[in-house]
């Protein structure tokens, strides 16, 4: 059967060596370059000390508590409420409310989020939909011409058109509510004391404004914040953003209804009505009426763990329990990091899930999804046997998951590019969250209002409201409803307690990154700096994406030999996760991007 698995091949997964190794390829944006230690200059000892912790291939190690998310500033404000006994749904409020000023591109209080909940207290687990949703005056061929032909992507994305009602801000306030302990106001203070004074604009963020071109001076109000007197900011600027800080002294004051009505929503309102060539339509009453919603967690038993993610709209949680699901009767740890069968197995378990992914899944407040069936063991196990064969699978569809509802979709065309962040946080008391949170596109819809960027959210719905087959699509758009998503934030359970609190910001590729770490963890015993570390290797669907630049360049030929098409590209994953383990807590953060962990 594993004709294939004589090819051992080094891949940087195999123990502490080669792992260093896998590291120092995989940090095109570790901090080495002079640029990034000059803008980092001015962080405290703990953070200083993670950057070279992550440079060295090492996670951070903390006693009680542990944040992890993508920008250091961001971090530190998270790091410093949980150290002053805050819980981890006050220090992701400081996080989020930091990376909207640092990392604008990635997430903000104009996108949405998903938040997965352990509470030590009660042993439960819940999750927090805040979602964007379509514009009561949207119509489901919104993204079409007149012709009913779908519009080029970047034609969709920019201006009012792709804007759905933003649900961070009533995420924060939902989740501080309920499980908050710190003065809401205090929550905020760091952020606003850098948008004031002004915070040191990161590489990554230079780099990606410097390649945006176009699209992000076309609003001038953009413009003049990413361009000031004509210019792309440098990684070493001080920008200030007064208008955010007086964003978030609204918020300090009001919660979030100072967002949902009155001059900031007029604002936001008026921006993506007014947007010049691509108006939208949101509306008051849109903001007025938005919800976050809570719904139960995804799970799915995978060896001794139970795998718990994010169900509809997202697509993340039964997508990566899907995988696992199906690769449950293989032993990935027998066969190894290094063979190319263990890649032959995770590659067509996502090709299949994938194929269930785009019949099936969407918001399930809005059209039926056999959320049970797709995850039920039976099911899976018949869909595992379609991996027995020694070569890639010729052809993959969409299987027949046990369903109450006889409906029948067409194949989705949603295009998901890589975008968003990722906050993993345990605090003293045991309480676990993973949060992804987004503004969907690098920059959104480049709608700049009161210091925030607005999201492309409604450019996740599919732009085609039937297939090929003439079959209506899940995902088409509806007035109120939520695009469906890739984002995945997990925590993984051993005997109700959790191990591992994980997610990534990529596109769908989310789903394969994530599904890809939680094996490296779990079966082949990476530690959790290593295991997010680890070159990936996936598939939506189609190809096999190789990481290029790393070792798993050597997997390229034996995959090809097997059937697949290889696709050898950059792999741009943003993990950030926390292991807890007997000896502690362990935090890891991607070396691909700018973040780090900090515990206490
Ligand atoms: N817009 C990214 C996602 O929701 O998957």
């Amino acid at each position: 059967m594993f004709r294939h698995a004589f090819m051992l091949l080094a891949i940087g997964m195999a123990g502490p060596a080669t792992a260093q190794q896998a590291a120092d390829v995989l940090a095109p944006e570790a901090a080495t370059a002079p640029a990034e230690a000059e803008v980092w200059a001015g962080l405290g000892v703990q953070a200083t000390e993670a950057l070279r912790a992550k440079g060295a291939g090492q996670p951070v190690r903390g006693k009680d508590w542990m944040v992890s998310a993508a920008n250091p500033l961001a971090v530190e404000a998270g790091a410093r409420i949980l150290e002053q006994g805050g819980s981890a749904i006050d220090a992701m409020v400081a996080v989020q409310s930091v990376l909207g000023l640092v990392e604008p591109q990635s997430s903000g209080l104009g996108g949405g989020a998903f938040l997965i909940w352990f509470d030590a207290a009660t042993g439960g687990m819940t999750t927090l939909d805040a979602r964007e949703t379509a514009p009561m005056a949207a119509r489901p061929v919104l993204f079409q011409d007149e012709a009913g032909k779908p519009l080029k992507f970047m034609d969709a994305v920019v201006g009012g058109r792709s804007v759905g009602t933003p649900g961070t801000p009533a995420l924060l306030e939902a989740a501080h509510r309920r499980w908050g302990k710190a003065n809401w106001a205090s929550l905020f203070e760091d952020a606003i004391r850098l948008a004031e004074d002004g915070f040191a604009v990161s590489p990554r963020l230079a780099e990606l404004v410097a390649a945006e071109g176009e699209a992000l001076q076309r609003y001038p109000d953009t413009a003049n914040y990413f361009f000031p007197d004509g210019k792309p900011v440098a990684a070493g600027n001080r920008l200030a953003n007064p208008a955010y800080a007086e964003t978030l002294r609204i918020l300090q004051r009001e919660g979030a209804a100072g967002f949902y009505s009155g001059p900031v929503a007029q604002d936001i309102v008026a921006t993506v009505r007014k947007a010049t060539g691509n108006p939208g339509m949101l509306a008051m009453s849109d903001l007025a009426a938005y919800r976050v919603i809570e719904r139960p967690p995804v799970c799915v038993a995978y060896r001794a763990h139970d795998i718990c993610g994010m169900g509809p709209p997202s697509s993340g949680g039964l997508t990566v329990g899907q995988i696992l699901g199906m690769l449950e009767g293989f032993d990935l740890a027998q066969l190894g990091a290094e063979n190319p069968e263990s890649w032959r197995l995770i590659a067509d378990a996502s090709r299949l899930a994938f194929a269930d992914r785009e019949r099936f899944m969407a918001d399930a407040d809005f059209v039926p999804v056999p959320v049970k069936g797709l995850i039920d063991k039976a099911y899976l196990a018949e869909r595992a046997k379609l991996l027995a064969g020694d070569d890639s699978l010729p052809e993959v569809s969409a299987g027949s998951p046990g369903w109450t509802h006889a409906g029948l979709w067409g194949r989705d065309n949603s295009l998901e590019l890589p975008s968003t962040t990722h906050i993993s946080i345990v605090d003293a008391e045991g309480n676990a969250l993973s949060m992804t949170t987004t503004i969907e596109n690098g920059f959104g819809a480049r709608l700049f209002v009161r210091g925030f960027l607005l999201n492309n959210e409604l450019t996740d719905f599919s732009f085609a409201t039937r297939d090929e087959s003439g079959a209506a699509v899940a995902n088409a758009l509806a007035p109120g409803k939520r695009p469906r998503s890739s984002m995945a934030p997990t925590i993984v359970l051993r005997d109700g307690k959790p191990v591992l609190v994980i997610g990534s910001p990529g596109g769908s590729r989310i789903i394969g990154y994530v599904a890809r770490a939680i094996i490296a963890h779990l079966d082949w015993g990476l530690d959790v700096q290593r295991a997010v570390a680890a070159p990936h290797v996936l598939s939506r669907f189609g190809p096999v994406d190789i990481e290029t630049g790393t070792g798993a360049g050597a997997l390229a030929a034996p995959l090809a030999e097997m059937g697949f098409e290889i696709n050898e590209t950059e792999l741009n994953s943003g993990l950030q996760a926390i292991a807890v383990t007997p000896q502690g807590l362990e935090g890891g953060a991607d070396p691909r991007r700018e973040g780090i962990a900090i515990g206490g």
